[in-house]
């Protein structure tokens, strides 16, 4: 949410920044704007909608420097517009920040200023945030070498909230000072230049070698050299990390929208989720990371998965799986609302959280929580070296490559890979057999190749789209494991298609939901082959009975749902608990084309953001 990339080196820094922006351009695109010092002073531009129109206008209007700080807007605090663009200035205008975050007290900081006489050209929070950095920097005499630096660290021990932060000033141009909380930055060293970025993938064409750093680090870069140092105490050290380009680097190739590439992506980084990790000896998984030992493991009573959006419908999956394939109760909850919780958690409860970039701040607040409280917390995590990955106490990487698409759709099959894995695990050292073990083995294995044949599906899933694109609401249903994967394709049809979709388990439809059934509002029905197929059907038939149209996703060779859908999407047939991994890749094709055939904006769906580093 909210992308930053700063630049200081030898080459010109306006094409860096803007290729840096583009690859950010996934967490942000409202709006977006640059700052660049050069022999002419300190000079921006800034632009409101995607980053293209600040490329066509830095065409007509160039920034040469070699030091700048760049910036694409997910708006908080006042709408898109060129004036609420970042980069701001202070008072004096000499002081550009960009800033990815919130400041909670900006309003009464705002007022102090107004106060003085300041002018405020933007309704946004940073712009409160360069002023009270300028305002320290006059405080602090122009002997002091570290000045900006250290008029960074005396406001931001004034202000709440969260930031990522880049700052210039036009009487150092060979400076760039940072500092984080609860945003993402990292520091990037290439050959006599540095990078400041909120996601390495911004800068990775540059360099590899990069310093992710903590809360409350204070980074700043000059004249080839960096220092980092923390705003509350002596620092810790830091670590220069050598980042895999596999990890980082996403391009679309020859796929529209990189929401389908990553759809189509799915054989592959599923098989990337369970690779080296069965083992086909004992029928169980192999993963290391979650540190800890088989005895520590069996005194497990209870679990808690917590995650936001897409990841948290993968944590619905994997809390069926756990219950049924380990027998340990799990509760799954929204890690928005868990931070405020003051939920009783037994002492020998693990925390699971879950998310692709390990970056959501409800998701690591909740981490940071369950931690604080003594609970060991696990994360399940995509992106390598992100904060949640470093602060859990172990975990489990989902090795899927990047996800630039705003809507999730291989990290959630991933993410339940993964708990099948766990749950086999925990399983194996509780109740589950080793032919039951074995069975859930030889599925695994299958099903990259049966994700392969439901791809082939998505020109006639297209068709289906169309006829069902104009209507303006849809029901997803399902039951069991169902449940959760009907929840995910409402998620998608929603989020991309921007037609209004709930999710319900089937059964529950009698209680409510069915007032909403007629003609005009078709239902997506879950109804693979597996130990609620005869209910479901019931379900089915309540909804027909009502003139409802159905599409209905079954396992191949069940002809008798023909009869009564009005669409069938045929998978592959799988154990009941790993059908999931099947089921939800129809729905994602189906939420994808009725998107693109409605002109919709699938990479960068309105209002929405990949990351959302604020609360
Ligand atoms: C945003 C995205 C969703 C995603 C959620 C959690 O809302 O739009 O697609 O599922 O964040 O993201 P995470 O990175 O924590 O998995």
């Amino acid at each position: 949410m909210c992308g930053i990339v700063a630049y200081l080196g030898e080459r010109e820094a306006q094409p860096i920044l803007l290729e840096g922006l583009f690859r950010l351009e996934y967490r942000g695109y409202d709006s977006s704007g640059m700052a660049i010092i050069n022999g002419k002073g300190l000079q921006s531009l800034k632009k409101k909608g995607r980053i293209q129109f600040l490329e066509e206008a830095l065409q007509s209007a160039p920034l040469p420097g070699k030091i700048g700080i760049s910036h694409t807007r997910w708006a908080t605090h006042g709408g898109p517009s060129d004036e609420n663009a970042h980069p701001h200035r202070d008072q004096s205008g000499k002081l550009a920040l960009v800033h990815n975050g919130v400041i909670e007290n900006y309003h009464s900081l705002r007022t102090r200023f107004l106060a003085q006489g300041h002018t405020f050209i933007s309704e946004t929070d940073t712009e409160v945030l360069a002023h009270l950095v300028g305002e320290h920097y006059q405080q602090i005499p122009s002997s002091d070498l570290n000045r900006l630096e250290n008029a960074l660290k005396a406001a931001l021990k004034e202000v709440n909230g969260t930031y990522g932060v880049a700052v210039i000033h036009e009487d150092h141009p060979n400076l760039f000072v940072g500092a984080r909380r609860g945003s993402p930055l990292v520091l990037a060293i290439g050959e006599k230049e540095h990078f400041l970025t909120s996601d390495v993938s911004a800068i990775i064409s540059h360099t590899q070698k990069v310093v992710y750093l903590n809360d409350y680090d204070v980074v700043s870069v000059q004249n080839g050299q960096f220092s980092i140092s923390s705003l509350t105490k002596p620092h810790a050290g830091y670590e220069i990390t050598e980042v895999d380009l596999a990890d980082a680097k996403a391009e679309m190739g020859a796929f529209p929208h990189f929401m389908l590439k990553e759809i189509f992506e799915q054989p592959q980084s599923i098989l990337n989720a369970f690779r080296g990790r069965l083992d086909t000896e004992e029928y169980a998984a192999k993963l290391g990371g979650l540190n800890m030992t088989p005895q520590e493991l069996l005194e497990i009573h209870r679990i808690k998965i917590l995650g936001c959006g897409t990841a948290l419908h993968s944590a619905m999956v994997g809390e069926y799986l756990i219950e049924s394939l380990a027998q340990i109760p799990v509760e799954t909850d929204f890690a928005s609302e868990f931070r405020y919780r003051n939920c009783p958690m037994d002492r020998r409860t693990l925390v699971f959280v879950v998310s692709q970039s390990g970056e959501t701040a409800d998701t690591l607040a909740a981490l940071r929580e369950a931690r604080r409280k003594g609970f060991r917390a696990l994360g399940i995590c995509n992106r390598v070296g992100s904060t949640i990955a470093r602060e859990s106490d172990g975990g489990v990487y989902m090795h899927a490559g990047p996800e630039i698409g705003v809507a999730a759709t291989k990290s959630f099959t991933s993410q339940v890979m993964i708990f099948t894995l766990l749950a086999l695990n925990l399983g194996r050292m509780r109740f589950l057999s080793a032919s039951q073990g074995k069975e859930i083995i030889q599925a695994i294995e299958k099903i990259p190749s049966q994700v392969e044949q439901i791809l082939k599906l998505s020109d006639s899933i297209k068709l289906i789209a169309d006829k069902y694109k104009n209507y303006r609401s849809m029901l997803f249903l399902g039951r069991q494991y169902q449940k959760a994967v009907a929840m995910e394709g409402a998620l998608k049809m929603k989020e991309i298609s921007y037609i209004h979709a709930e999710a319900y388990p089937s059964a529950e439809l009698k209680h409510g939901v069915i007032a909403l059934i007629d003609e005009e509002t078709p239902t997506v029905f879950l109804c693979p082959k597996d130990s609620v197929y005869e209910k479901n059907m019931s379900n089915l038939q309540e909804v027909k009975a009502r003139k409802g149209k159905v599409i209905a996703i079954a396992t191949e060779g069940d002809l008798e749902i023909a009869k009564f859908a009005d669409d069938v999407i045929y998978v592959p047939a799988t154990l009941e608990p790993l059908m999931p991994l099947l089921t939800v890749i129809p729905l994602q094709l189906l939420s994808y084309h009725t998107a693109v055939l409605l002109g919709r904006d699938v990479d960068k769906p309105r209002n929405l953001a990949k990351s959302v580093t604020v609360e």
